[in-house]
């Protein structure tokens, strides 16, 4: 469990870098992150580079005892590469280009592009890859930010022919998948195909869908790309990328299986609050602490898609400047955050940034300095914590959790194509179940649809839209608790309803049908008591009938006031036909995790726990002072018995 910081030596006196770099490593920082966005520092013009600065700051760190991230400073390209390539600035939909003046201007589908970060990653690499103060590499900076994947080129639009080509071979193949027969949409070759925007009505849901699925992969592939260099010039250094919070533009598993060491995230707990379509009162309530489980659902998510490795590679350190609104955290936010990432598992927390910049884009994003130097409130709760690090106990080993949840960008994209309700929002129904487990003091990882299941007591797939046999065998293998939510299996891989109707191959283990769907707009509330409550479904509701042999075999669990089922069982498999307001989430989930075997309590609003081997933390987010279900024999770590917002209590057992 180490601290890093974010660090930008070009932006200050070369007089002042020593300074700093005691500083950091009196305030227990470990670990550097540098370089990410210096190319026309390290190529002032085109072939001609200047390493003298970089050696110099990075042999200044060294000496200090500092570790050193490197990032590869391909999302901004210099001013001279975009004269001599103007095509390297992205396209938008509407045909017109993206300017120079800011930062990921950039295609990354374009070839020029592609040679030109081989190029200046491999002279990096080759220069730093086996220094020994550098211990890990982040390819780019947060890829897709900004809203920079897609980009409507001419480079990306062959490549895409070239990914039709190779998924369907021929085009009466594709036509026939795609349904093209349907308003006159066929093609006679791939090459006539274009991107599926600024249609006058809805594009084709399976040309959206495959778009998505091309522009991951060559996210994908552009990581791909530097990673190979990096695996070759700094053998046995971490690789990793700075990813960010509920951003699905491209299938992070996918990224990962293309070489990382470490997924990355880049944490900024109050802004991504205020951009999450959560309620006014909900953005109001947490508008200084952040949702008490906006950061916790990424901390888990990136630790299932590093295998168990994460670190949080950019921490909020004070006021942000990104957000509609920017306050300052609570008092104890910043030391707060970083615990929660360290008790979720990661192995460095790294804030975001030494000192505020006094100019520039982000003048008004805090730091651990002010810009004058000496530390900001932020920086001083840092320095806390490293000074609780030095005392920490050995770092307890983030074991697996007894829940899992089952989140899939494939099915992000396929219900962001198709929401049929306005507020239909796959990211949002996956946080809210995930909210209600953590409610009841559940630790849970986050997990592909292919992982190894075995071990959990409870699976929790909030949907997943295209249903396989493969994941009907994992369901099978499993004598875990399985729950299934709405719209599960509704899609086949070429946006069909499945000939069986929904839920397709899950009938195989559960016999029902979705005869029809309805999203309900706020005024419809169909009713239902479910677990000892009574309560609305919101948003979507299914009719579903049992089907099969035996139908009797379907236990309807729950039903609404017009009879239609709400939850129906068979064995350990369980499907929920709409979506429930939370008070029933709540009853129904606590009811399951119980049949799973699982002790739960219902935590206090605001307070959250989370396990680390054999150490348990508690962390107060609400505005009440509170008493953490620690029990008598407990032995404090951190904090004590009763805390109040803002404050951090571990304790062994
Ligand atoms: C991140 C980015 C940083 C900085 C930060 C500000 O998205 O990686 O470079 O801009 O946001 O919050």
């Amino acid at each position: 469990m180490q601290v890093g910081v974010c660090y930008y030596p070009e932006h200050w006196p070369e007089a002042q870098w020593e300074s700093d770099a005691r500083r950091m490593a009196e305030m227990g920082i470990t670990h550097v992150r540098i370089a990410e966005f210096a190319w026309s520092r390290m190529e002032p013009d085109q072939g001609r580079y200047d390493w003298s600065w970089l050696d110099r700051a990075i042999g200044i760190l060294a000496d200090a005892g500092l570790k050193l991230v490197l990032g590869t400073p391909t999302a901004a390209p210099p001013q001279w590469l975009i004269k001599a390539y103007p095509d390297v600035l992205p396209f938008r939909a509407d045909g017109g280009q993206w300017k120079f003046g800011s930062r990921r201007h950039y295609d990354v589908s374009n070839p020029q592009y592609l040679r030109e970060c081989t190029r200046i990653v491999t002279a990096m690499a080759q220069r730093y890859g086996r220094h020994p103060a550098v211990v890990a590499w982040q390819t780019d900076n947060e890829l897709a930010c900004h809203d920079t994947v897609p980009s409507y080129s001419p480079a990306a639009l062959a490549r895409f022919h070239a990914w039709l080509t190779e998924r369907y071979g021929e085009i009466d193949t594709l036509n026939r998948a795609w349904g093209n027969v349907f308003w006159s949409m066929e093609y006679r070759s791939f090459e006539q195909i274009g991107f599926p925007v600024q249609t006058p009505t809805d594009a084709n849901p399976i040309h959206l869908l495959d778009f998505r699925r091309f522009l991951s992969a060559e996210v994908v592939s552009f990581h791909q790309l530097q990673a190979q260099i990096i695996r070759e010039y700094a053998p046995g250094r971490d690789l990793l990328h700075n990813f960010m919070g509920f951003f699905g533009a491209f299938d992070h598993y996918e990224f990962a299986k293309a070489g990382l060491d470490v997924a990355a995230w880049d944490s900024y707990p109050l802004a991504r609050t205020e951009v999450l379509p959560f309620s006014e009162a909900e953005k109001a309530r947490w508008a200084r602490t952040g949702h008490p489980d906006v950061s916790a659902f990424s901390h888990d998510l990136y630790r299932g898609v590093g295998k168990g490795r994460f670190w949080v590679m950019e921490q909020q350190a004070g006021p942000v400047n990104w957000g509609p609104w920017n306050p300052t955290p609570a008092p104890g936010m910043v030391r707060l955050w970083a615990w929660e990432g360290l008790a979720h598992g990661a192995e460095l927390v790294s804030w975001f940034r030494w000192r505020q910049a006094p100019f520039a884009q982000e003048h008004l994003h805090s730091g651990l300095n002010l810009p004058c130097d000496g530390l900001s409130p932020g920086g001083e709760e840092a320095a806390r914590v490293g000074r609780e690090l030095e005392r920490f106990p050995i770092a307890p080993v983030t074991a697996k959790a007894q829940v899992a949840l089952v989140f899939d960008y494939e099915s992000l994209w396929l219900f962001d194509i198709q929401r049929h309700g306005k507020t239909f929002d796959y990211q949002m129904l996956v946080f809210d179940y995930y909210r209600t487990l953590r409610q009841l003091g559940l630790d849970i990882d986050i997990l592909p649809r292919d992982a190894d299941f075995s071990g959990y007591k409870l699976v929790v797939v909030p949907s997943l839209a295209v249903m396989d046999d493969a994941m009907v065998e994992r369901v099978r293998q499993s004598d875990a608790q399985w729950v299934f939510g709405p719209r599960t299996g509704s899609r086949t891989r070429d946006f069909a309803i499945p000939a069986t109707l929904p839920p397709g191959p899950l009938q195989a283990l559960l016999p029902i049908q979705v005869m029809e769907v309805e999203s309900l707009r706020p005024t419809l509330t169909p009713s239902i008591w479910l677990a000892g409550e009574a309560g609305t479904a919101v948003q979507w509701r299914e009719h579903v009938r049992a089907t099969g042999n035996v139908p009797s075999e379907v236990q309807i669990l729950a039903a609404f006031d017009d009879n239609w089922p709400a939850i129906l069982g068979h064995r350990n498999v369980q499907y929920a036909a709409a979506c429930f307001e939370p008070r029933l989430h709540l009853a129904w989930l606590e009811q399951t995790a119980r049949t799973a075997g699982l002790t739960t309590q219902r935590l206090p609003d605001g307070l959250r726990l989370r396990r680390r081997g054999d150490v348990t933390f508690a962390f107060n987010y609400g505005e009440q002072r509170c008493e953490v279900p620690a029990p008598a024999d407990a032995k404090f770590v951190l904090g004590g018995a009763v805390i109040d917002q803002g404050q951090v209590s571990a304790w062994r057992a």
